[in-house]
């Protein structure tokens, strides 16, 4: 009889046990209903091209490197605490509706965001989404008390060196149980601090345990208090998450009223071009195996460069000498010069 190799279930703690949850929709089926022509529907072909991309689930992509090192971190920092672990969700589809992307997380009717100069809409009450905040409420609402969403997010913008209409970013939302005893206003420091504590850590974790960090007050209308984190890199503060405590209101139209909870959102390509060194990102994008192939290792490393021109591979013909040629002559390139046209 063979012993198969088991991991005694019972070393394993239960949290580690816990099903990671990936819903999804089949990339066809939202590609088809972008394009079902609308007045108001302005979404390009450039863009619909993207949506099937899932650049964040891509292995080996810089993205999907940034984006498994966060939900590790994460979920260690829940074990160490004692908390439930955080379910992750990455692949849900990018159509939302304007109550999910706007209305439940309280953004004034007038708000620029809201536009169709800003956002890409299939018709009046259907958009990709501009933030994955826009999946906060429906799994607050259906109980789910700490998720990490990760997903493409969609913004009209001008296109240059950090700025393109279709990004990544990650959100985290942690919902608190707290004893009938506790007051909100204590709930709500202990919330607040086990935010800036679990961020902090995630900082260290990413940029180095010395790295200069600093706390400023930023605003949200779906967090109250609301945070941004800044990180020293190359000596200039880099914005690189907005955070806070959700809004006693949000949590009421999720009919979750005397329930409090922080939320975060993190864009990876920020990150992803400051850790890896990524220039321009536009380069996230490229299918050329000079930029896929820097990233197997799975590690953080720093990006070389390469032409901006594509791949181009010669087939090489040459007379064979009389006397016959062994393969390992060409190698060491003995008597051989090749002349190439090509000076890319
Ligand atoms: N959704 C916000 C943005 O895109 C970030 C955020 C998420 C802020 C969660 C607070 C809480 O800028």
């Amino acid at each position: 009889m063979h012993t198969l190799c088991r991991i005694p279930y019972l070393l394993v703690s239960p949290k580690l046990l816990r099903p990671r949850y990936c819903s999804s929709q089949a990339s066809s089926e939202v590609i088809q209903l972008l394009k079902v022509p609308h007045a108001k529907n302005n979404i390009p072909a450039s863009i619909i091209q993207k949506v099937d991309k899932k650049l964040h689930l891509k292995r080996h992509h810089p993205l999907n490197i940034i984006k498994t090192k966060i939900e590790d971190y994460c979920n260690k920092y829940a074990l160490d605490n004692e908390q439930n672990s955080f379910t992750i969700y990455d692949n849900l589809s990018p159509i939302v509706t304007t109550k999910q992307c706007f209305d439940d997380l309280l953004v004034a009717s007038d708000h620029i965001s809201r536009s169709s100069s800003d956002t890409y809409y299939l018709n009046e009450s259907t958009l990709l989404r501009t933030h994955t905040s826009a999946h906060q409420s429906q799994f607050i609402r259906s109980g789910v008390d700490s998720f990490l969403c990760t997903g493409d997010v969609y913004r009209r913008d001008e296109i240059d060196a950090s700025h393109y209409p279709v990004f990544h970013q990650m959100e985290g939302v942690r919902i608190f149980n707290f004893k009938e005893n506790v007051s909100v206003n204590d709930a709500k420091a202990i919330i607040e601090n086990d935010l800036k504590n679990i961020l902090t850590g995630l900082a260290k974790h990413l940029f180095g345990k010395d790295c200069e960090m600093r706390w400023r007050n930023d605003y949200f209308p779906f967090t109250t208090p609301s945070f941004e984190l800044e990180v020293k890199f190359n000596d200039a503060w880099l914005e690189v998450l907005g955070c806070g405590v959700i809004h006693d209101q949000v949590m009421a139209n999720c009919n979750k009223t005397n329930k409090y909870g922080w939320a975060f959102g993190l864009g990876l390509e920020r990150l992803a071009m400051i850790l890896f060194s990524i220039p321009d990102i536009r380069l996230f994008w490229s299918d050329d195996e000079r930029f896929s192939n820097q990233f197997k290792s799975n590690d953080i490393i720093k990006f070389q460069p390469y032409s901006k021109f594509p791949l181009c591979y010669k087939d090489v013909s040459f007379w064979l000498p009389a006397e016959g040629l062994h393969i390992n002559d060409v190698y060491e390139g003995k008597q051989y010069t090749l002349y190439s046209s090509d000076h890319h």
